[in-house]
């Protein structure tokens, strides 16, 4: 049995746990990752795509948005389609912006950062348990190339995604759950593509939603929504892109490239909130603690501003030996969390198409989006909540 120490125990290696070991090494604070995937799969995982102004600040912070910065794409606006129609909603009137930046690419710049700090991931981790947890010297036990490890810790952060352990090491009795999961999925890909316009698009069709954004000039990010049941094998690319050209408008439609994909998936679409967010000397982080449909984009955003009030928090703790915000964090970070996720199940609910969704339910939708590009303030308000001012 190996034995060792450190002030933060991060358990996963996802945005969250590795800009919260960069955050604290900025103030001088210890920490290790424990991941239980291995480095190449951790960094060729295909997600997320935009990033607020906020959360590039943070990660500027944190000294990782060199790339970003450079190679990021700057978006000042957004266009919702329903059938023909198609209305830009302009992010400058508030000064705001978006970075599209792929997850993939972040998760490259954090491994890189945390792997010239010295003290990179330890992937490839495996039964890992958390103990002690409401002691003040709570322990990770994990194994990793069959030799068993324990890792004390003053504090473990649990920012091990939705299917991990942290949450669930919270006793029933303390932590409550709250979850809407929805009767469609998201088809994605990824193909060496033009995207078919300089902005994103977010599309309500009769046949389903679908999503147009990108990663650079020459590649495109696509999503369909989907059956749950979907095998990602039935679809060959000349499908999507047959399915996405006929949700799109047709000028649109015109200038689909039809290329070969480079990945496919489905994800399915859920909306989760678990409270409190901290059990003792346990506090959970990202997907961990919260779900959101990817409609709203915000899934990556939440678990960064989590993770950078956690890391205010922990080092009031260590440097000014106050406690004040790690004791506020679970709620104050939940008042953020419910926002996020009003606005993300508002738009799923928008321009997905619902089983059994009468002529009632379109209209109400199509009102929603006449409502939104229609009326200034609506506008103003989708604004905040898409870029995250
Ligand atoms: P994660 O990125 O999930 O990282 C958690 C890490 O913990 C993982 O590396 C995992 O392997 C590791 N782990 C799990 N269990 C253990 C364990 N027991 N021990 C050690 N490590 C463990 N958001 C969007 O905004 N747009 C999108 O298009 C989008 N698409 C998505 C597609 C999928 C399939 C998924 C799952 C999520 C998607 N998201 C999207 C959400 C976004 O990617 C997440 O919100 C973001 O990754 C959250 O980061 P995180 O670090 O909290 O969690
Ligand atoms: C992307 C993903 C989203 O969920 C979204 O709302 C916008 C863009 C993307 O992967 O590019």
């Amino acid at each position: 049995m190996r034995s060792s120490r450190t002030q933060v125990g991060i358990i996963g290696a996802g945005p969250a746990g590795l800009a919260l070991a960069q955050l604290l090494q900025g103030a001088g604070i210890d920490s290790v990752v424990l991941e239980r995937r291995s480095r190449d799969y951790v960094l060729a995982r295909v997600r997320a795509g935009v990033i607020e102004q906020g959360t590039v600040d943070i990660l500027r912070r944190a000294g990782v948005a060199a790339r970003l910065e450079r190679e990021g794409l700057l978006h000042h606006g957004v266009e919702l389609a329903a059938g023909e129609r198609r209305h830009r909603i302009d992010f400058a009137a508030q000064s705001a912006s978006v970075t599209v930046y792929g997850q993939t690419e972040l998760t490259k710049d954090l491994v890189d950062a945390r792997e010239s700090s010295g003290v990179p991931p330890v992937f490839d981790v495996e039964d890992v348990v958390l103990e002690e947890l409401d002691t003040e010297r709570p322990r990770v036990r994990y194994r990793r190339s069959g030799e068993a490890h324990v890792l004390d810790c003053d504090f473990i952060a649990g920012c091990d995604g939705f299917h991990g352990v942290s949450r669930k090491a919270i006793p029933a009795a303390v932590l409550k759950t709250h979850e809407r999961v929805y009767p469609f999925g998201w088809l994605g890909v990824l193909a060496d593509a033009p995207p078919v316009s300089s902005e994103l698009i977010y599309l309500s069709h009769e046949r389903g939603f679908a999503l147009c954004s990108m990663r650079s000039a020459t590649r495109s990010r696509c999503y369909l929504q989907c059956e749950l049941d979907t095998n990602v094998n039935d679809w060959s690319d000349g499908r999507f892109w047959d399915e996405l050209a006929s949700r799109l408008p047709g000028e649109l439609a015109s200038r689909v490239t039809r290329a070969r994909t480079i990945e496919k998936s489905v994800a399915p679409l859920r909306s989760f909130v678990a409270e409190p967010l901290r059990y003792g000397r346990l506090f959970l982080a990202g997907d961990a603690a919260h779900i959101v449909p990817p409609t709203g984009a915000k899934g990556l955003n939440l678990a960064i501003r989590d993770v950078d009030q956690l890391a205010a928090g922990l080092v009031a703790h260590y440097v000014e030996r106050r406690d004040g915000l790690l004791d506020a964090y679970s709620a104050s970070a939940l008042r953020r969390i419910w926002r996020a996720e009003r606005f993300s199940a508002w738009l799923t609910s928008v321009l997905h198409r619902y089983p059994g969704q009468t002529s009632f339910d379109r209209g109400m939708q199509l009102a929603e989006l006449d409502h939104l590009v229609s009326s200034a303030a609506a506008r103003a308000a989708f604004v905040e909540a898409y870029t995250g001012l």
